[in-house]
């Protein structure tokens, strides 16, 4: 018999995204914009507790936006976390800046404060700090933020993985000048693509939602003064947005429950650590990841190949953006010099296992077991 196949997070649909897509054709709202756009933005907003929201084409489009509407330009330095997708720093050269890398922190994986105050020492003119929450841990939000107030320079928050996580019982997005949140495919909730960027600043919001749709001015004929692009999210698409919402509090209880079972069935193998839940927050739980003892016989890639053995998913945590080829150039912020870098030491040891809300007890017995077996030898 086939194995069934376990997937690391794809997208759970309830099925009420349907009615708002079924209003939209029968509007014939298909394209541009719509009421399902509109009213996505308002109920994101009023989610996370925020007072503007525009909604784009993808997380990565809402980071280049916020970049733009801080200001940031050709040759400006902006800090980014090391330990995290590309999409998080690619904005950064779209706009002609500089990146500049900071390492992460053993107690949330996040960038590391005492990192970014040595960056801000070596490099006094940065412009701004774009920060992660890595697989739905909130950084160290208030410690960073007022680093950031003291050089007056802005917070972007990437919150592309924690949606619906909470700090001191804010949501994660609403810290920084401009929060960003993505919907794709295996994200806590999914549009199938799509971002929103948020704000307290109602003027930022409305000039990336022009910028979004190329720039056009208010005229009658096409009149453009500045570079456009074509950044927005469909009326369709928002319709699955506004589905998926419905269900975030029950995907992150879903998915802190995976966290809890991965716990509790892996905690008495000494060399597997689970990430870290750091205290004063609440996270979305989107992946579970582990990281192996340096000197255990058995290697983060063991498991790995393991799994997709059995047809199962896995992955490499993110590699840090210092260390790949295209920012080789970038310079590179951590807390200690004289070790090699916290960021590179979680990416050489760890793994995301599967967190698919829809796997049952028995597919996640069978990861356990497949995982457990291998200490075992
Ligand atoms: C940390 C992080 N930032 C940004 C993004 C970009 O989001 P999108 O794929 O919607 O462009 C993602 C996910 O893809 C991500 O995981």
């Amino acid at each position: 018999m086939d194995k069934k196949h376990i997937y690391l997070a794809s997208p759970t649909m309830n099925g009420r995204e349907m009615k708002f897509i079924e209003e939209a054709f029968a509007s014939n709202w298909i394209a541009p914009l719509g009421p399902n756009v509109n009213e996505f933005e308002r109920e994101l907003a009023a989610y996370v507790g925020t007072s503007h929201a525009a909604a784009l084409s993808s997380g990565t489009a809402a980071i280049h936006l916020a970049l733009k509407a801080a200001g940031i330009n050709q040759g400006d330095i902006v800090f980014c976390s090391s330990l995290t997708f590309s999409a998080t720093c690619n904005p950064i050269l779209y706009q002609g800046a500089i990146p500049v890398f900071i390492d992460s922190e053993r107690d949330t994986w996040n960038m590391d404060p005492n990192a970014l105050s040595k960056a801000f020492a070596k490099y006094p003119n940065a412009k701004a700090v774009v920060i992660v929450n890595l697989y739905g841990t909130p950084a160290k939000l208030d410690e960073i933020l007022s680093i950031c107030n003291e050089y007056n320079v802005p917070l972007i928050e990437d919150a592309a993985e924690s949606l619906g996580a909470t700090y001191r019982g804010k949501q994660t997005g609403t810290f920084g000048r401009f929060g960003i949140y993505s919907f794709n495919g295996n994200k806590i909730i999914t549009t199938s693509g799509g971002g929103m960027l948020v704000s307290e600043d109602g003027e930022d919001i409305e000039k990336a939602r022009f910028w979004s749709t190329q720039s056009r001015e208010k005229e009658r004929h096409y009149e453009h003064k500045e570079i456009g692009y074509n950044y927005r999210m469909s009326n369709i698409i928002a319709g699955i947005g506004r589905g998926q919402l419905l269900s975030l509090d029950k995907h992150i209880e879903l998915k802190k429950k995976i966290y809890e079972t991965y716990k509790k069935s892996l905690e008495d193998i000494c060399d597997i650590t689970l990430n870290p839940i750091p205290e004063n927050c609440e996270p979305n739980y989107w992946l579970t990841c582990i990281t192996i003892n340096r000197d255990s016989k058995i290697k983060h890639l063991d498991i790995m190949l393991a799994l997709e053995n059995e047809c199962i998913e896995s992955r490499p945590i993110w590699k840090p953006m210092h260390l790949q080829p295209i920012f080789h150039d970038c310079g590179f912020v951590k807390a200690d010099d004289t070790i090699k870098g916290v960021s590179e030491d979680i990416f050489n040891q760890g793994v995301c296992l599967p967190s698919d809300i829809k796997n049952t007890d028995e597919d996640m017995n069978r990861i356990v077991g497949i995982i457990r077996k291998l200490f075992e030898r």
